[in-house]
Order: structure tokens, then C-alpha cells, then sequence
């Protein structure tokens, strides 16, 4: 017998359209997209291309207006468990405590936020924040508040992890750490992560496949798999492979007329 594997993420003819009062705007268009479990699939692609909205519609914020969604084989048709997002901005709460934002995690799932603390102190131990629990996010740097963010998406231990542009505002030094951080988090569990970036190196490093959105409205132009052995390190980025990967994914760009980082 045939054993045919259901994806972790599908999109069939996925279509979004947004209503305005001066006409539809259509932002994504004939989506086809599987995600296997454990793969790290990065969205690259120009400004206003549809990446959020693709992302916002695989959380279950957003609806397709045609086309399917699916994981595991159920339409998303609200926000599904096991599932979390780091938002374009970095969406803290500037009332709340670092652990605080953590923990709101917990909280918007229905559990008592002081059963979470332990797991959130842990997972800022993790991500370099141990000695900042108790500060606030406006005194924090934007790389650390990225962090916060990474942490409260990971409290309730989402099988798969939605990442939208999260190091996008980010200097080049502060983001490279962060891609190893996640690089090393993502080797060590193996989530489903689905990345938006515009930066060509940054997919590249990170992700088992790329897919590339064109113009809006967004659809897939190609849909490239990275060839580079794994564990990666940042060592990664002088070898050979990894300069045809991007030298690849440039000449797509210059194809479709983009630009990119
Ligand atoms: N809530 C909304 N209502 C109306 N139009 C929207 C809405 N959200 C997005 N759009 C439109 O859909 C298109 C895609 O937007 P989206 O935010 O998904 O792009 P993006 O690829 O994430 O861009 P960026 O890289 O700048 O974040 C844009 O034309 C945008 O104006
Ligand atoms: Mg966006």
C-alpha cells in the first residue's frame, strides 16, 4: 500500500482579496503551497507582495477569498492550536513586565499566566534576557524586544512557528546573531517555521526550501530548495554552494524586475 504523507501546511489556489472603497485589491493569487512537518520554508519577496497576508491567513487571523488552507488536513478557519506567530512588529506591551509579555501567552490560550512563569524565565534564560524579566519593553533594545517576541512564541511549545520579517528592523550584527540563535533553536526541536524575509542571504541561510512572490498580487514564481548541509553555522555563508544559492536567487529577482537587500 501507498502511504501518502498529509503536508503540515497546504495552500490550494490560495486568492486573497481585500474590499476598499476604490475597488478590490487583490494581494495574493493563485497560492500553491505544501510545508512538510519540520521544514523551515522562507515567503521572499518585494513590499505590498501579499507575504503577511499569507502568513496572517496560515495563523487563522485571515480567511483566502478562494482557494484552501489547511494543516494537516483540517481548513484553518480560526487561529489553530499549536500554532504561534512573531508579528512584523514586535507587538510588546509596553505596560507589561518582559516575563509579562511572555507569559500573556498563556493567558490568551485561557491558562493561569502563574503556572507559565518557570517555562518563560527559561526561555529568556535561553535567549540571553535572564537578568531583564523584570524591566519593561521601552528599555530594551530592538534585537532584545525581538527576542521577547521569539520567547512568548515559544511558551506554549508550538509545533509549527509563523515568523513574520522578524529581524527586518534590525542592524546587520544584531540580526546575524539572531539567525544563529534561531538556526541553533530550530536544529535542536524541528518545528514547522514558515519565515518572511526580504533579505535573499538571510532565506538562504536559514530555510530547507524558498519561495519567491512576485509583484503584488503575491503568487509563487519559484520555488527553490537550498542545497546546504545542516547543522549551519554562519562558516555557511563563505562556501561556494552558498554563493550560488543567492547568485541563483538574484538572477530570479532581476528576472521578475525586484530589487532586493
Ligand atoms: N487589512 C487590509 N485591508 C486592505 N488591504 C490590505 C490589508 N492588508 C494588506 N492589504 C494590502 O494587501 C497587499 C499585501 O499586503 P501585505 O501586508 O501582505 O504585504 P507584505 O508582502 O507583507 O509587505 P511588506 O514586505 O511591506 O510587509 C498590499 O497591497 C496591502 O495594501
Ligand atoms: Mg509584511
Amino acid at each position: 500500500m501507498i502511504r501518502v504523507s498529509v503536508p503540515c501546511i497546504s495552500i490550494a489556489g490560495g486568492e486573497k482579496l481585500y474590499p476598499s472603497s476604490r475597488g478590490a485589491i487583490m494581494a495574493l493569487r493563485g497560492i500553491d503551497l505544501d510545508v512538510a512537518d519540520g521544514e523551515f520554508v522562507s515567503l521572499l519577496g518585494p513590499s505590498g507582495c501579499g507575504k503577511s497576508t499569507l502568513l496572517r491567513c496560515i495563523a487563522g487571523l485571515e480567511q483566502l477569498s478562494a482557494g484552501t488552507a489547511s494543516i494537516h488536513g483540517q481548513p484553518i478557519l480560526s487561529p489553530p492550536d499549536g500554532i504561534a506567530m512573531v508579528f512584523q512588529r514586535d507587538a510588546l506591551l509596553d505596560w507589561r513586565s518582559i516575563i509579562g509579555n511572555v507569559v500573556i501567552a498563556a493567558q490568551l490560550r485561557g491558562h493561569r499566566a502563574a503556572l507559565y512563569r518557570d517555562r518563560g524565565m527559561a526561555l529568556l534564560e535561553r535567549f540571553g534576557l535572564a537578568g531583564f524579566a523584570d524591566r519593561y519593553p521601552w528599555e530594551l533594545s530592538g534585537g532584545m524586544r525581538q527576542r521577547v517576541a521569539i520567547c512568548r512564541a515559544l511558551l506554549m511549545e508550538p509545533t509549527i512557528l509563523l515568523m513574520d520579517e522578524p529581524f527586518g528592523a534590525l542592524d546587520a550584527m544584531t540580526r546575524d546573531d539572531l539567525n544563529v540563535e534561531l538556526i541553533r533553536m530550530w536544529q535542536a526541536s524541528r518545528r514547522t517555521v514558515v519565515f518572511v524575509t526580504h533579505s535573499i542571504a538571510e532565506a538562504v541561510f536559514l530555510s530547507d526550501r524558498i519561495a519567491v512572490l512576485s509583484r503584488g498580487p503575491g503568487r509563487i514564481e519559484e520555488l527553490m530548495k537550498v542545497d546546504l548541509p545542516r547543522p549551519r553555522d554562519l562558516g555557511v555563508r563563505e562556501t561556494p554552494a552558498f554563493a550560488a544559492h543567492v547568485a541563483h536567487l538574484r538572477a530570479v529577482f532581476t528576472r521578475l524586475g525586484l530589487m532586493t537587500t
